[in-house]
C-alpha cells in the first residue's frame, strides 16, 4: 500500500493541564526520544472545539469530564515528526491510564508525569487518519499562531 512506501512521519500531541507545570521536562523527553517538534503553541480551545476534537468519544461515560478537564488549565499543542511518529508517540506516552502506565511502562510519559485515568499528562493521535485530522483541525481552528497573535485588523 501507499503507507508502506510513504509512511506517515507526523503526529499530533498535547500536554494536558495536569502536566503543564512540567512541560519543559516533558519537551526534553520528547526530544530525547527522537521526535522533532515542528510546531508548538498554547491554544485555548473552547468547550465546543474540544467536543469536536474528541467527538469520537461523545458516547463514552467520561466525555463531559474529559472536556471539562481539558479546559481546566493551559495546554501545549505540538506537531511531532519522526519515522513511525504515530505508533512511536503512542508507545512513548504509554497506556491511557497513568496508574496502569506506572505498573506496565514506568519509563513512559504517562507513568512519569500523569496521575490516573483522567490526569494522564499527554494525548497522542490513535492512528494516521486521526493524526491528519487533529493536525489539520488545530491548524485551521485554533493552533495557527498567526491567528492568535495577529487577528485581522478591521480598521485598515
Ligand atoms: S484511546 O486512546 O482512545 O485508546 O483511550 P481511551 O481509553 O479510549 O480514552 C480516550 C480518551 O479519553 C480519556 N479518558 C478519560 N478522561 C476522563 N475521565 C476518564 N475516566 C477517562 N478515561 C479515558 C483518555 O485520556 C483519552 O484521552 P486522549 O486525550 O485521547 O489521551
Amino acid at each position: 500500500s501507499n503507507q508502506d512506501t510513504h509512511p506517515m512521519d507526523k503526529t499530533f500531541a498535547l500536554i494536558k493541564p495536569d502536566a503543564y507545570p512540567r512541560r519543559e521536562a516533558i519537551i526534553e523527553d520528547i526530544k530525547k526520544c527522537g521526535f522533532t517538534i515542528l510546531k508548538q503553541s498554547e491554544p485555548k480551545p473552547t468547550k465546543e472545539q474540544f467536543e469536536e476534537f474528541y467527538a469520537e468519544h461523545k458516547e463514552r461515560h467520561f466525555f463531559n469530564d474529559l472536556v471539562a478537564f481539558m479546559q481546566s488549565g493551559p495546554i501545549v499543542a505540538m506537531v511531532l515528526q519522526k519515522e513511525n511518529a504515530v505508533p512511536d508517540w503512542r508507545k512513548t506516552i504509554g497506556p491511557t491510564n497513568s496508574l496502569k502506565a506506572k505498573e506496565e511502562a514506568p519509563e513512559s510519559l504517562r507513568a512519569k508525569y500523569g496521575t490516573d485515568g483522567q490526569a494522564n499528562a499527554c494525548h497522542g493521535s490513535a492512528n494516521d487518519d486521526d493524526a491528519k485530522r487533529e493536525i489539520e483541525f488545530c491548524r485551521v481552528r485554533y493552533l495557527d499562531p498567526l491567528h492568535l497573535r495577529h487577528p485581522p485588523d478591521i480598521h485598515h
